[in-house]
């Protein structure tokens, strides 16, 4: 007997043969959904976490090979002490209480930004949940942390000033391929879909490159709310899109 699930009419409109290949979220408005509930702001980051956990679960379930998640940008740093440090453990906790999900639903885990400035301790479980998961492969969940996308685009910049000052390189060989490998995200699926809860239209230094051609979706809602079902309304309307990318 099929399983009765409260977003079975939603996979039913699914179009299976023009899924996103790759999904970003900015995990937006954890702060003022805990205000607006008379709660702290961590109340809002611990609901924040379990929205992620609902969201990679859906994901995993329809088969998008990869999922963004903006835990922690390079301007996060500029929070009160107190919530950055609940911010470090939470990630701490995330990495040592999601692994057996990671691991029964085959997700590899992975980093994107620089963690090396990151607690030890947070380093340590990182690097264990990121070798435990390496050979997963029905799923990758990129996480977000020290995470700024001009300076992913510097680094790439840098990477390659370097190979043509050592000669490895012609400057009219830089295409935007070459380019593309040498950012966090080489190798993995264009972004189609860029979600962003909490009623910002903005970008926040996330994935900037490569937004360039990705469906923007943008909500009121925050993103404690966002459910299995939000997820899903997000990929049938980007299935209402016709892409164009730049041809008419
Ligand atoms: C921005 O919204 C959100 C963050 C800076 C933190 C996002 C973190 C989580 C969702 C926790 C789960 C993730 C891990 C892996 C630790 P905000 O809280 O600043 O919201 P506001 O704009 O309403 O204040």
């Amino acid at each position: 007997m099929a399983i009765q699930k409260p977003y079975n009419d939603l996979l039913t409109r699914l179009d299976n043969t023009r899924l996103p290949q790759h999904i970003g979220i900015i995990m937006d408005g954890n702060g003022r959904w805990a205000a607006a509930a008379g709660k702290a702001r961590t109340f809002g980051h611990k609901a924040g976490a379990e929205a992620l956990r609902r969201a990679a679960e859906i994901c995993r379930e329809i088969h998008i090979p990869v999922l963004t998640v903006f835990a922690f940008s390079t301007e996060n740093w500029r929070r009160p002490p107190a919530e950055i440090d609940f911010l470090m453990r939470l990630l701490g906790q995330y990495l040592q209480q999601e692994l057996s999900l990671l691991q029964k639903e085959n997700i590899r885990l992975n980093g994107l930004g620089d963690w090396s400035i990151l607690p030890a301790h947070i380093r340590q479980l990182y690097d264990e949940a990121k070798q435990a998961t390496a050979n997963n492969s029905e799923m990758t969940l990129n996480l977000a942390v020290n995470y700024g996308a001009r300076q992913e685009i510097v680094r790439a910049a840098q990477r390659l000033a370097t190979a043509t000052q050592a000669g490895e390189l012609k400057v009219h060989e830089i295409d935007e391929e070459m380019f593309a490998a040498q950012l966090e995200t080489a190798s993995q699926p264009e972004l189609d879909l860029l979600i962003r809860p909490a009623g910002e239209l903005r970008l926040s230094n996330f994935l900037l490159w490569q937004a360039a051609y990705a469906e923007l979706f943008f909500t009121p809602l925050m993103w404690p709310e966002f459910s299995k079902r939000d997820i899903l309304l997000a990929i049938i309307d980007f299935q209402t899109r016709f892409r164009r990318f730049g041809s008419i």
